[in-house]
């Protein structure tokens, strides 16, 4: 496929724009153009194949499968998306005065007071707008309360388990804390010893999410909790797993103080590649007057913005946070009413309808009844035929599927971590089945099938870390000023190997 450089020719427009008739703008002259910019020109037709030739090389949970692990890629019901577009919603300008958006100040106390319910605590800000901020507002918040009762030098450290998710030391070390990693016992929990032995008076809080990375409840949660607050440290709850357990178990209940909510991953959203999310915290009463300003708060009929909080840590999102997303969780919410718990029992379900239909043909570490995800390894299948876990993922694309997450959590090798999420019906998760016993077959019959995946999509295997490290964002006009002929065509075959 050719990009759009490739095919711009001289002269060619894909609309033209009415004569301008309002006096033309003196732009300073250091400010001007040289030159006019080099955008591709283009016939609409020719523009509107090319973009949507692009988006059918793209996978999405709209058009398959899309098993990612921790990611939680779950239906985005197209209902929502009507309510977001609503005029009193979509027009609002976020400097409206509070009198004329009492609508969207109702829905962001209304979502407040559900997420209060569901994570079993007492106050909310809707700002952090991802579960990694969500994190770092939290981290931010222990330090506030410890400074405020004079214990703000004395506790230095944050401990986190071996399997975290990489956001959670990064925002350790981002608000400035050392970072203690605890390990995980033989049924995937905590390893209580370990943990007995590293948290003293030094120790600020845990960071945890359970069900953990291994998609596995921590059964000595109680007791983890107790020994972090008989040292009078915060507990932190990492709620991208929350899925798991909505109207079932709650982080409060537990012994949690403070809870962040990734929107995008319990109440839908049209996640992936980086965005909208939304990273709510909810905490304990001892830790509200130090949440985010403004507080949406509830004054008899009226909601207003609340500014008048003296020991806030202040704004960590523009205005009071991304609207859309709130709009859309509450609406998600509010479909299942009180029957909410249903959705993370479907989760939980069809979690345990996957790794019971799989377990025989992958190697199982934790053998236990899983959450709303589990993992498996291909430890065996590189043991026995040198197949690993990416070409299991990579095989997985010629059947249409996305891959699993890989590689991740760390103490699994070749790990593969598999989520359905609860809008997939039993034929989709049959039919996946189907797919992975095939690829644990070939990978015994005829490894260089799965060393040589994916054959069959747009592009082979790249070269992900120079993908990653090195990725090409924009047309390079001096490097390839020839885009016909044969020098066009070596320029494809270079981009398809990620180079
Ligand atoms: C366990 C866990 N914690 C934290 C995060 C970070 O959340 P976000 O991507 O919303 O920043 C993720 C994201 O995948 C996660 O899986």
């Amino acid at each position: 496929m050719k990009l759009i450089y490739e095919q711009s020719k001289p002269g060619r427009r894909a609309s033209t724009l009415p004569q301008y008739d309002l006096p033309a703008v003196e732009v300073p002259t250091e400010l001007r153009r040289a030159a006019p910019p080099r955008l591709p020109e283009l016939a609409e037709p020719e523009l509107v194949r090319h973009f949507t030739e692009l988006s059918t090389r793209n996978f999405g949970i709209d058009t398959g499968f899309y098993p990612l692990g921790s990611c939680t890629m779950k239906h985005n019901p197209r209902v929502n998306e009507r309510l977001v577009m609503l005029p009193g919603f979509k027009d609002l300008h976020p400097c409206q005065e509070e009198d004329g958006a009492q609508g969207a100040l109702e829905l962001m106390w209304r979502l407040q007071e559900i997420l209060q319910e569901v994570a079993g605590l007492h106050a909310c800000s809707l700002q952090p707008a991802a579960g990694s901020q969500g994190e770092l507002t939290g981290l931010m918040l222990m330090r506030a309360y410890f400074e405020d009762i004079g214990e703000g030098e004395q506790r230095d450290t944050i401990i986190t388990a071996d399997t975290a998710h990489g956001t959670n030391p990064a925002s350790v070390t981002m608000s400035g804390y050392k970072l203690e990693k605890v390990a995980t016992d033989a049924r995937g929990n905590l390893d209580v010893d370990d943990l007995r032995a590293k948290v003293n008076e030094r120790t600020a809080g845990l960071m945890l999410t359970n069900p953990s990375t291994l998609g596995l409840f921590d059964e000595h949660i109680e007791e983890v909790a107790a020994i972090f607050h008989d040292a009078g440290s915060l507990l932190y709850y990492d709620g991208a797993n929350l899925n798991a357990v909505c109207g079932i178990s709650r982080p409060g209940d537990m012994g949690f103080d403070i809870v962040h909510i990734n929107l995008h991953k319990t109440f839908s959203q049209p996640h992936g590649g980086g965005g909208p999310g939304g990273g709510p915290i909810v905490v304990r009463e001892k830790l509200e007057p130090f949440l985010p300003v403004p507080a949406v708060v509830r004054d008899g009929d009226e909601f207003r913005l609340d500014h008048d909080r003296p020991k806030s840590i202040g704004k960590v999102r523009g205005f009071t946070g991304p609207f859309g997303v709130f709009v859309r969780s509450y609406a998600y919410i509010r479909a299942y009413g009180p029957a909410l718990r249903e959705m993370s029992e479907v989760a939980v379900l069809n979690a345990n309808y996957l790794l019971a239909r799989l377990r025989d043909a992958y190697d199982l570490p934790y053998d236990r009844l899983c959450m709303h995800e589990f993992v498996l390894s291909a430890r065996a299948l590189k043991r026995e035929h040198g197949v690993s876990a990416l070409d299991v993922a990579k095989r997985l694309m010629d059947y249409g599927y996305h891959p699993p997450t890989i590689y991740f959590p760390l103490v699994v090798p070749e790990a593969l971590m598999i989520e359905p999420t609860e809008t997939e019906p039993k034929e989709r998760l049959d039919a996946f089945v189907d797919a992975m016993l095939a690829i644990a077959r070939e990978a015994a019959e005829s490894p260089e099938l799965l060393h040589d995946a994916p054959t069959t999509r747009p592009v082979r295997r790249l070269d992900e870390v120079k993908a990653a490290k090195r990725a090409v964002v924009k047309y390079g006009f001096e490097e390839h000023p020839d885009l016909s002929g044969e020098a066009g065509e070596a320029r494809q075959l270079e981009a398809q190997k990620g180079a």
